[in-house]
């Protein structure tokens, strides 16, 4: 039902894709906060001499990266600040991890402390305020997973506790405020979450279609973030 709307159509990971792909150069220094399980670049697209490093909190889900997917893995939470990552990393990339962090302001201060002169972020999130979002922030977190996996079939284990702090176009305007650029890009693909039940689908997706028609920065799903030390 969701596919007949154009902005299902397009590849999800693509926007992203094409921002990191852009900033790929030989000898380039990525880091990938919260990569987990999944490096949000693989192997075969880095370039000569690049240096890949991954970093989360949870040694098992760097563990469950496909082997030799990092040159190098530090287990620590984004908040906590790293001096000797200090102006390492021209590239800092992040997939699906802002909402899950309890404070969003030290992450993004951290990054920008281990990004060099003209490096860059780019990250995509779950925005805060749309409608999954605000059920999520609702139920208690156990409740939740239980939910998500009834509703989508997901298995509990890759369901992380999610905070969504400062997760709004306000919210990282301000978290991002010290940036000598920044681009924020909303998304509206939400119906995934609501697929066990095609009225109650449909009734999202027209939701979702005025959110979208409205270009409503406050309750757009997802946000691509792209900004400049
Ligand atoms: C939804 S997963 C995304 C993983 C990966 N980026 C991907 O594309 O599949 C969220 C990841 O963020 C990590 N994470 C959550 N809080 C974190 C924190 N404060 N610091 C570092 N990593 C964190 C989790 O351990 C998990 O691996």
């Amino acid at each position: 039902m969701s596919a007949v709307r154009p902005r299902y159509a397009l590849y999800w990971r693509g926007p992203f894709e094409e921002r990191v792909r852009e900033r790929l150069r030989p000898g380039v220094r990525i880091l990938d906060v919260g990569s987990g399980a999944l490096p949000a670049i693989s192997r075969a697209e880095l370039p000569a001499k690049s240096n890949y490093v991954g970093l989360d909190i949870s040694a098992a889900e760097l563990g469950k990266a496909p082997v030799g997917a990092y040159d190098e893995t530090i287990v620590a939470d984004a908040a906590t600040a790293l001096p000797e990552l200090r102006r390492s990393f021209d590239l800092v990339v992040s997939w699906q991890v802002l909402e899950h962090v309890e404070s969003t302001e030290p992450v993004v201060a951290n990054v920008r402390s281990y990004l060099d002169a003209g490096g860059s972020f780019v990250a995509m999130l779950s925005g805060g305020l749309s409608p999954f979002a605000l059920i999520n922030r609702l139920v208690p977190q156990e409740f939740g997973r239980q939910l998500l996996e009834r509703l989508t079939g997901r298995e509990p284990v890759t369901v992380f506790p999610a905070h969504y702090d400062r997760c709004t176009y306000r919210g990282l305007e301000r978290v991002f405020s010290r940036w000598s650029d920044l681009e924020i890009q909303c998304y509206y693909r939400g119906a995934g979450y609501f697929r066990f039940n095609p009225v109650v689908q449909a009734a999202y997706l027209a939701l979702e279609d005025r959110l979208e028609h409205a270009r409503s920065r406050r309750f757009a799903t997802h946000y691509l973030v792209q900004a400049i030390r």
